[in-house]
């Protein structure tokens, strides 16, 4: 049984816009893996992420949590997941681990297992030092990891977790990620979105592309690299005409004298390094990020992909 699985989901806000905020969402997330959902800002992740877990309506659609429907068995799926919404705020007076304690106790576990879990959680996303400070003490990535915690702590399935690395500094966020492929070694499914490309890039198990709605595409970081037929890439940086001269037919994209020009494998690329070189330009290969799929994909430059 797949862990969320959704079929033409669409949200549909009553404003006087009616913005459509998700457009027909076909997403699937196996039990035990770290599915991320990729998009920008505005491209309906934290609808969708709260939909599932059943604090918001869907407009069409069905959605399941381990085969439970998010409508009528809306208790099923509450039972097994634990959510972490983007903007959350602490209550000040609560410490790390009060918060990690009393609210294990409120989900029913035991007190042994309580403070088993709340040890552990602290511990994972490094706040065990700090776990008897007031959260209204904290630093802001400090409370955000008190509320990760919270959800490590659970003994929940299916963690959601949105934005969840979002306003942490870039050693703390390495580190979340590091206690949720943890997480996923220990058998859980956590699904969380993010628009950070790297992180979604080492993070995941695989993931789904997200935009105004739509997803784009969906498979593993392997399988969303393959959809470009380029698969290198190479910087060339110097005189803009000849970087001009230097660009054939490959698809590229300049940055005033910086130029990305994509080409199709590493052959290539040693090829185009060595010109660039030649004509007295700097130059470096590599291979192509997520980042570069994701803005060829929101580009449009794909529509064979798009399940519309
Ligand atoms: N409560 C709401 N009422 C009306 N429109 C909303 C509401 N919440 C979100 N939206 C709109 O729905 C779209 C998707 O928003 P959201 O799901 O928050 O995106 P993301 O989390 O990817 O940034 C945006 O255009 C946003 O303005
Ligand atoms: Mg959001």
């Amino acid at each position: 049984m797949d862990a969320v699985k959704t079929v033409n989901l669409v949200k549909i806000y009553q404003d006087k816009g009616k913005t459509e905020a998700l457009k027909g969402v076909n997403l699937l997330v196996r039990k035990g893996e770290l599915f991320t959902l990729l998009g920008p800002n505005g491209a309906g992740k934290t609808t969708f992420l709260r939909i599932i877990s059943t604090q918001l309506l869907p407009t069409s659609g069905e959605a399941y949590v381990l085969g439970f429907n998010v409508l009528d068995e809306y208790e099923d799926v509450r039972r097994h997941i634990a959510v972490v919404p983007q903007d959350v705020a602490t209550y000040g007076n609560f410490t790390p681990w009060e918060y990690c304690y009393y609210f294990s106790l409120l989900r029913g576990m035991s007190k042994l297992k309580a403070k088993e879990n709340s040890e552990k959680a602290l511990k994972a996303v490094e706040l065990w030092n700090l776990k008897d400070r007031a959260c209204a003490t904290l630093s802001g990535g400090e409370k955000k990891r008190a509320i990760i915690a919270l959800a490590l702590a659970s003994d929940a399935d299916v963690l959601m977790l949105d934005e969840p690395t979002s306003g942490l500094d870039a050693v703390t966020r390495r580190k979340v990620w590091a206690v949720l492929r943890e997480m996923v070694e220990e058998g859980k499914t956590i699904l969380l979105t993010t628009h950070i490309m790297e992180e979604a890039e080492m993070v995941s198990d695989r993931l789904a592309v997200i935009d105004r709605g739509r997803l784009i595409a969906q498979g593993t970081v392997e399988e969303i690299k393959g959809l470009t037929r380029e698969k290198f890439r190479v910087i060339a940086e110097g005189d803009l005409k000849a970087l001009e001269k230097l660009v054939s037919s490959s698809f590229s994209v300049s940055f005033g004298n910086r130029r990305i020009i994509y080409v199709d494998d590493g052959d290539e690329a040693v090829e185009l390094v060595k010109k660039a070189l030649k004509c007295g330009l700097k130059a470096e290969a590599s291979p192509i990020t997520l980042e570069d799929i994701f803005v060829r994909l929101i580009r449009g430059e794909y529509d064979d992909w798009k399940n519309d």
